[in-house]
């Protein structure tokens, strides 16, 4: 049984990207269980924190988890054409120390997907992921992309995803990602 672990990179209660998280991990599940995750409580990196205090007890809890996961979805918003900031330290810190990025992201299947209210649905936050995930030394998935735009339109007052072409393409994502995790 191939594991997948979503994360989500967004702090907010109201996420787009954790409701679509959540909408993922409650999909039939053909061959493969997915989990979620987010990133709330993980302070900002700082180089004299970690000298003083080692790793956030909330990174190692994520970095277990990656490990344990035959594959990874960053659920991931777009902030000014790029990556939102709090996602970025999270990663950044699950990167350290250094040592130990071999065995958290080394080979580790990674896909990316995103919702907004915009037009292009974390395009460019998705791309700017591509160079992160390249020198962390991930394996990148590139057959399916799913990038969610007018997103606010999708879920009802609970957070639930109504939009059956979305979910339709989100089941065929973490389907084709199963089998390129499992390799
Ligand atoms: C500082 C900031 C910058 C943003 N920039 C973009 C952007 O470049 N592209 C985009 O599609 N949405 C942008 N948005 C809107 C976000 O996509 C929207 O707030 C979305 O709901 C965030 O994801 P979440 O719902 O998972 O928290 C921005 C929002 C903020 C707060």
């Amino acid at each position: 049984m191939v594991t997948l672990l979503g994360i989500s990179g967004s702090l907010r209660k109201g996420s787009l990207n954790t409701a679509l998280m959540q909408a993922a991990a409650a999909l039939p599940a053909d061959g493969y269980r997915m989990e979620i995750a987010g990133i709330n409580g993980i302070p900002l990196y700082d180089g004299d924190l970690e000298e003083a205090e080692g790793i956030p007890a909330a990174v190692t809890a994520l970095k277990e988890k990656i490990i344990a996961a035959d594959g990874v979805i960053l659920f991931t918003p777009e902030y000014n054409n790029g990556i939102p900031g709090a996602f970025k330290n999270a990663i950044d810190w699950l990167s350290r120390p250094s040592s130990d990025m071999a065995r958290v992201f080394g080979g580790k299947a990674f896909a990316l997907v995103g919702a907004s209210p915009g037009n292009f649905g974390t395009l460019l936050s998705q791309n700017a992921w591509l160079p992160v995930l390249h020198t962390l030394g991930c394996r990148t998935f590139s057959e399916k992309r799913l990038m969610v735009s007018r997103a606010h339109t999708l879920f009802d007052a609970d957070g639930k995803l109504t939009d059956e072409a979305t979910a339709k393409r989100l089941g065929d994502l973490l389907a084709a990602f199963a089998k390129f995790a499992e390799k």
